[in-house]
């Protein structure tokens, strides 16, 4: 339809599995599921004595006819690891769409991948992603962030690392994660800042998936964009929970409508059923609705 080409593309990340690239079941298992975007995991989901065979393993699954259709990103070891060089290789090869580095402690580092890449002549659409999950990274979060006003660098998305962050620091994972909040808050600041998608960290208890929809929830309001996850029973939960709901749809509708009025369309700010809306609510609306009809599109 004419009218949907015209709208501004919507990179859904709402539900972000990893997957380990030493499980072939689970590996091939990924390409039917619902779940926005999935990570193949080189890094902590293989044991040290699995890393060569699984990057093989990963290499010829993404090769062959059971490669997903969402969003692909390979999550490698650190590049100063043993197996980091060969992993970002055998990534690029697979031509995923992004890249998910591992323990970056700096904007360093995240520019050494990129010049790595850029010796291998990759195409400027393989994207880099970074782990936030070391202490030096959490203090570092405003110059790694900003890396995301620069196309250059490849950077488009910053995931956090809760259970590397918490093992670093010594901050306890509380159910209500109110220790963490602090730090989860000024990643999804520093992300807004540099432009960047934010993903929130896992649940580690996969079975109570009623804690999972709360910690979505609370991830949602504290303004991540979406959740990585460790087991397919969390994708249709993170789904629902991400999407805007049916009443926050109705009520963007009515803030447009409102500012078509041909009484109001010159206006910096109207009342709405009792309420003040600005334009800048105008602007929200908008993008809530372009999220909208990208999840129905998804789902067809
Ligand atoms: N991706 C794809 N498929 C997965 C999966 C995942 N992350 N986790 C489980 N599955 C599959 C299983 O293979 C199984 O498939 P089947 O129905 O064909 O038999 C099905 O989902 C049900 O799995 P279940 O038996 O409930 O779980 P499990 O005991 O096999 O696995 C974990 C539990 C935690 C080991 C597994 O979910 C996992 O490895 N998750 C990812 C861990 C990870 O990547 N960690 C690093 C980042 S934090
Ligand atoms: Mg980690």
């Amino acid at each position: 339809m004419k009218r949907a080409m015209q709208q501004p593309t919507v990179q859904l990340r709402r539900s972000v599995l990893y997957v380990p690239a030493s499980n072939e079941k689970a590996l091939r298992k990924s390409a039917s599921l619902a779940c926005d975007a999935v990570i193949f995991d080189l890094e902590d989901a293989v044991a040290p004595g699995e890393k060569v065979a699984a990057r093989e393993r990963l290499r010829d699954f993404l090769a062959g006819k059971d490669r997903p259709g969402c969003e692909i990103v390979v999550r490698i070891n650190a590049l100063a690891s043993e197996w980091g060089t060969e992993d970002l290789l055998a990534a690029r090869a697979a031509r995923p769409d992004a890249i998910l580095l591992p323990k970056v402690d700096g904007p360093k580092d995240v520019l050494e991948a990129d010049a790595a890449l850029d010796e291998t002549d990759a195409p400027r659409a393989l994207k880099l992603w970074a782990m936030v999950e070391t202490p030096r990274a959490v203090l570092n979060l405003g110059p790694i962030a900003e890396l995301g006003r620069d196309p250059a660098a490849r950077l488009t998305c910053l995931v956090a690392g809760t259970n590397d962050l918490a093992k670093d620091t010594g901050i306890a994972l509380t159910p209500d994660r109110r220790h963490l909040a602090p730090f989860l808050l000024q990643m999804v600041m520093a992300c807004r800042a540099g432009g960047l998608t934010v993903l929130d960290g896992v649940s580690n208890d996969f079975r109570d998936l009623e804690a999972f929809e709360a910690a979505c929830a609370e991830a949602r309001a504290m303004g991540f964009d979406g959740k990585t996850l460790i087991h397919p029973a969390q994708i249709g939960p993170a789904n629902a929970v991400f999407a805007p709901s049916p009443e926050a749809v109705a009520e963007a509708e009515a803030i447009v409508a409102a500012f078509a009025e041909p009484e109001n369309r010159g206006r910096g700010v109207i009342s709405l059923d009792g309420r003040m809306v600005e334009r800048l609510h105008l602007e929200m609306a908008r993008g809530l609705l372009a999220r909208a009809r990208a999840i129905t599109e998804r789902q067809r």
